[in-house]
């Protein structure tokens, strides 16, 4: 195992009812500007339960974050916070919402002549302003943890800082229950994807990441199927909400290599063509697997054998069943697989090439040996 330095302070409000938590975790004194989406939170009661639990504070509201929250749309509200003066951020929202809060947080007091360049050139953040979440769409992890991804036209971008990691998140798997079918699956495969993304590299003997990574893995596995059957399992929705958030709180990541090059090739489907972001990732992993299954061949049999019980037949064959395997999980999420069920075609891998050199992604994966030219054969193996 790799030596590391591990913190997570983001205090977890977990359960039902649990909004009401936020009239003490934020501090009376403060200004809270409240940021969400396109109106979700208003249909399933969230909102109505933050006013109630915001009745003593002094708060006003910013609404309109896109999904894949844009550049233009978060610094209006940058420029609102700096022109009324807030100094706490409230993200009640999906990860779009919790990630554009994190960036106005970053932006507000960032000192570059541009705020563009948090994202593009990894300026320094030297403050940012203190956020807590309500998270409503289990995927991303962004509740606890120092990532944010920003878009700007078809740049779309992440930023890693601690300064915005949200010092509380509210975790009620209720407000889950009005996720769509499409929504339900997408958090479902991101989740898995991050963990992939932290697993399937190359062992380094750390055995508690591996087992509590394929433990994550296994109840995904268990429980996604069951809200494709029935969206208002709330037991499904619990176990899922809380392994979404396990599986990118940076827990299982510590001293482990990890990839992450699902996720770069990923982001310029999105980037490019809109392809919302787990079903980026449910198009590239299996065509990552099969291209890295010798740097990836320790892992891919382990996955293999304790996450698929896959113990019969040679090395190779055992590769092909853990990838088959996961491709049918995908299938049954009714996530693609393939560029064709998302209408790309041969003609659209040139622009997803050209993308990944204009920001750099010539290096991907755990030993940064995934060159333009492999990341090429990923595509054209998932036409
Ligand atoms: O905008 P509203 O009206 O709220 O509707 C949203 C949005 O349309 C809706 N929604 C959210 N909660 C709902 C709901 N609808 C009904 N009931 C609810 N309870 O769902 C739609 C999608 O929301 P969005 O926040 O975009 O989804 P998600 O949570 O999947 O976030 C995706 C973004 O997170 C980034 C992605 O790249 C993408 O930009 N990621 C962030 C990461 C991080 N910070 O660590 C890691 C991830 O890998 C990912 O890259
Ligand atoms: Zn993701």
């Amino acid at each position: 195992m790799n030596k590391f330095t591990y913190q997570n302070t983001t205090e977890i409000h977990f359960g039902e009812g649990q909004i009401s938590a936020i009239a003490t975790s934020i501090p009376k004194e403060v200004k809270i500007l409240v940021t969400y989406g396109g109106g979700s939170i208003k249909g399933n009661g969230v909102y109505d339960q933050v006013v109630a639990a915001l009745a003593e504070h002094n708060w006003d509201e910013f609404s309109g974050i896109e999904p894949n929250p844009q550049y233009d749309t978060l610094m209006k509200a940058v420029e609102r916070v700096r022109a009324e003066g807030f100094d706490y951020l409230l993200a009640v929202g999906g990860g779009s919402v919790v990630d554009g809060t994190k960036f106005i947080a970053a932006a507000v007091n960032f000192k570059g002549p541009e705020a563009w360049d948090i994202l593009a050139k990894q300026g320094k953040i030297e403050s940012a302003l203190p956020l807590g979440c309500i998270l409503t769409l289990p995927a991303t992890g962004s509740e606890t943890n120092t990532g944010a991804v920003v878009t700007r036209g078809k740049e779309k971008l992440p930023f890693m800082n601690p300064l915005v990691r949200p010092q509380f998140a509210v975790l009620d798997p209720q407000t889950t229950l009005s996720l769509s079918e499409r929504q339900t699956s997408n958090g479902v495969v991101d989740a898995f994807v991050h963990v992939m993304e932290q697993y399937l590299t190359y062992p380094v003997n750390g055995k508690i990441q591996d087992r509590f990574a394929e433990g994550i893995l296994l109840t995904l596995l268990e429980e996604g199927p069951k809200l494709m059957v029935n969206l208002q399992d709330l037991e499904a929705r619990t176990n899922v909400m809380w392994a979404a958030t396990q599986a990118l709180s940076g827990l299982i990541g510590v001293g482990v290599p990890q990839d992450w090059g699902t996720h770069m090739i990923g982001h310029e489907l999105t980037g490019n063509f809109g392809v919302d972001h787990g079903r980026s990732l449910t198009i590239i992993l299996p065509a990552i697997m099969e291209v890295c299954r010798v740097t990836k061949k320790a892992k891919l049999l382990q996955y293999a054998e304790r996450v698929w019980n896959i113990t019969e037949g040679s090395e190779d064959e055992r590769i092909d069943a853990a990838i088959a395997k996961t491709k049918q999980f995908f299938a049954h999420m009714k996530t693609p697989i393939s560029l064709s069920e998302v209408d790309l075609t041969e003609s659209d891998i040139d622009t997803v090439m050209a993308s990944l050199e204009a920001h750099g992604m010539t290096k991907l994966g755990e030993h940064g040996t995934v060159e333009l030219a492999d990341s090429r054969r990923v595509l054209e193996l998932a036409l």
